[in-house]
């Protein structure tokens, strides 16, 4: 799930399965009933875009336009918001929050090039509001302020839990102006050991898996924002479960640890907070001016 080697892999594995086809076994006429795991009632705006798209952006292990959809509604987008994806994989994010919010989106991200990034922006007519950055989420080329909402879809983990994440991110949205983050994550700590049916599929990494209380926890003990909410996506894990079948369906790793875990531990967790204006930020120190003065090595 987390590691970049998966990310590139799936799109090949889903293109051998494609959207494929069964005979319904109740009619009459054995009528083809098209197989698409990608169009849910529980995601109706995921479910117009073509699945064939959503496959050729694959960027992880997580369907970012499910998580997308479910973040935003608990967000406030309003037209011409100008919005931070952070970490947007090859950017699918980046162009559905556009088409569905009419905000301009910064699609930013480290492991992916820009270049293919920009082709999928300007194939979906979004050049004009979809600007492909390549950067570290710690070392952001944005002005302070400059953003009304962060959205960060399965990727915040890897840089947000340092304690003094959230302060330099917050810098680069202005007062009152939110950040939402969602993706895989824990329905519950794991204070002891890694439980025995988690083991096949753990990483050292996944340490940096939390729960909904866990980010709550994180975010307002900071000062630095309000929050809004931080929850559980409800039976998380069968999403999680149905787009790795969809998409990677020889991944028996996770496959296997999900239908074991069923949701004990495992599933997706959002969490939207809210700039306060009232605490004033620590700039960022990049360097400290110091003089020389010479001294005596030794006592004499
Ligand atoms: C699991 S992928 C998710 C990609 C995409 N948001 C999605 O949901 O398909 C994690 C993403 O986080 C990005 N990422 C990890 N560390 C990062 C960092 N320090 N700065 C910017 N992006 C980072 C990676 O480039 C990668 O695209």
């Amino acid at each position: 799930m987390l590691a970049p080697s998966t990310c590139g892999a799936a799109p090949q594995r889903c293109d051998q399965r494609g959207h494929g086809a069964t005979i319904h076994p109740d009619h009459e006429e054995k009528t083809l009933v098209p197989q698409d795991p990608l169009a849910t009632p529980l995601f109706p705006r995921t479910s117009r875009y073509h699945p064939d798209w959503i496959r050729s952006s694959v960027s992880g292990g997580a369907n970012s336009l499910w998580l997308t959809e479910w973040l935003t509604q608990a967000m406030t987008l309003q037209p011409g918001m100008r919005v931070l994806d952070l970490g947007c994989g090859r950017g699918a994010s980046s162009i559905f929050l556009h088409h569905e919010f009419d905000v301009q989106v910064w699609a930013t991200d480290l492991w992916f090039g820009a270049d293919e990034r920009l082709h999928r922006i300007r194939d979906a007519g979004a050049d004009h509001a979809v600007f492909p950055i390549h950067a570290d989420a710690r070392s952001l080329p944005f002005a302070a302020g400059f953003f009304d909402a962060v959205v960060s879809i399965d990727s915040f983990v890897y840089y947000g839990t340092d304690d003094l994440y959230l302060n330099y991110l917050a810098r680069f949205v202005r007062p009152g102006g939110q950040i939402g983050i969602a993706g895989a994550g824990l329905t519950q700590e794991i204070d002891g050991p890694v439980p025995e049916h988690l083991r096949g599929w753990w990483e050292p990494s996944m340490a940096c898996l939390h729960s909904a209380h866990w980010w709550h926890r994180h975010w307002e003990r900071s000062g630095i924002a309000s929050m809004d909410l931080a929850d559980t996506m409800t039976d998380g894990w069968k999403h999680w479960l149905a787009w790795q079948q969809a998409i990677a369906p020889d991944n028996e790793a996770e496959i296997n640890v999900l239908n074991a875990d069923r949701g004990r531990h495992l599933g997706y967790v959002r969490a939207v907070a809210r700039r306060r204006s009232d605490t004033a930020l620590d700039e960022p120190v990049s360097s400290v001016p110091v003089t020389y003065t010479k001294q005596p090595l030794f006592r004499t």
